[in-house]
């Protein structure tokens, strides 16, 4: 069958990979999402194992819409009772991109008004919505005139990994911090350091990653848990997996503030993760050198949403901290104030485009070679900027 993943734009190229890793065919790169077939087992499989994913959809229908009556005559002609009976209930969620149709709310309404006037004509009587815990996720895509009915297999988000029962003020999507982290190509070996780490959430995936953990729980919603061609039999045997937590390397979650340090450890702690993730108090600024070779992938404060004094300083002293203190370190850094990421003074090897919620954002590689340590901090405050690498 085909079925389509859904993600963060910037995070299609990991998705795919996660795809023909999990063994899907005809992996094709779409915008926002990535297109694949594969029988019942591997719709399991994708809900169970892909990190980058938010939904899951399985295409039912395709066709083409002059303007919203023909919707609604489509709508209604679709065989429903395929798909549902008339006593579970049902949500439907549009998403349009089309000169003619701009209102992904109305299409909704009207493809809620064909099915419920089609189970009206066959039963006498029609479903239920639900909008928080439908039996049935409907999800209508409209791309110009072509419109793709789907039902969707996932249903609750897949950023809900069950793991953050405590957040911050700025938690990044879960989504999100695991495809920075395989975009970061982490090896799985060196020793993982987010050393701003909010409510723990980079630290949570880096240790499901490096464990092969999946990153659900058996026993959580997902839409195809109510169709009616469920096979617990088969979901029993996909979600078999023994996860091995012993030889994991360092992973350290420090952050500088106590609330975020306390989200952390209840996060971390709610599943028995504490021995596996050093969490510690540590202002950022004040990291001392170290011979240790770090992998660090960092989501600083954004101005949008957390306030710093001075947001470009704010960005100058990670720089400056990261070529004092992290010689020999790689930084990822996500950052949607790109004049503050400049003021970083080091050039990225990389630069990645993502989307943080609605903030368009730039994921950048720092690498911090041995031997560029600069131990005086006053020294480069005067004014040596020849001894900064140029900003890009
Ligand atoms: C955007 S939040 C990180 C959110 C995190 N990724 C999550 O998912 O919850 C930024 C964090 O940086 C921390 N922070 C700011 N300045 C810091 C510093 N100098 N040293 C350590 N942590 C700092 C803040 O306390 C805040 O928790």
């Amino acid at each position: 069958m085909k079925i389509t993943a859904v993600t963060i734009k910037g995070l299609e190229e990991v998705l795919a990979q996660e795809l023909r890793d999990l063994g899907a065919q005809d992996v094709e790169i779409m915008h926002r999402a990535v297109g694949f077939h594969g029988d019942q087992e591997m719709l399991y499989k994708a809900n169970f194992w892909l990190r980058t994913a938010i939904r899951v959809l399985v295409p039912i229908h395709e066709f083409t819409v002059k303007d919203e009556e023909d919707l609604y005559d489509k709508v209604f002609a679709l065989p429903w009772d395929d798909y549902m009976n008339i006593n579970q209930t049902f949500s439907i969620d549009a998403v349009v991109s089309s000169r003619q149709f701009t209102h992904s709310k109305f299409i909704a309404l009207k493809t809620k008004d064909a099915l419920v006037d089609k189970w009206r004509k066959l039963e006498g009587r029609r479903p239920d919505v639900n909008t928080m815990t439908p039996d049935v996720k409907i999800h209508v895509r409209i791309y110009n005139s072509e419109v793709t009915i789907s039902l969707d297999s996932s249903s609750d988000s897949l950023h809900r990994r069950g793991y953050r029962t405590h957040s911050v003020p700025a938690p990044i999507n879960e989504v999100l911090a695991a495809g920075m982290i395989l975009l970061s190509g982490w090896d799985k070996k060196t020793t993982f350091l987010d050393p701003m780490c909010g409510s723990g959430t980079i630290a949570m995936e880096a240790l499901t990653l490096a464990a092969g953990r999946p990153p659900q729980d058996k026993d959580r919603r997902f839409g195809f848990k109510q169709w009616r061609d469920f096979d617990s039999d088969l979901w029993d045997k996909v979600t078999d997996v023994e996860v091995d937590y012993s030889d994991l390397p360092q992973i350290i979650a420090r952050d500088r503030g106590l609330r975020p340090l306390k989200a952390t450890e209840m996060n971390i702690g709610h599943l028995g993760w504490l021995d596996y993730i050093t969490v510690e108090k540590s202002d950022f600024f004040k990291s001392q050198q170290s011979d240790e070779s770090y992998h660090i992938v960092m989501n600083p404060p954004y101005d949008e949403r957390l306030k710093e004094r001075d947001i470009s300083q704010f960005y100058q002293y990670i720089g400056d901290t990261l070529k004092s203190a992290y010689a020999g370190s790689t930084a990822w850094i996500i950052a949607g104030h790109e004049e503050a990421l400049k003021k970083i003074g080091l050039r990225p090897s990389r630069r990645i485009s993502l989307m943080n919620g609605p903030i368009p954002s730039k994921f950048c590689k720092f690498e911090m070679y041995a031997g560029s340590r600069k131990t005086n901090k006053k020294e480069k405050r005067k004014g040596d900027d020849s001894a900064f690498d140029k900003p890009w």
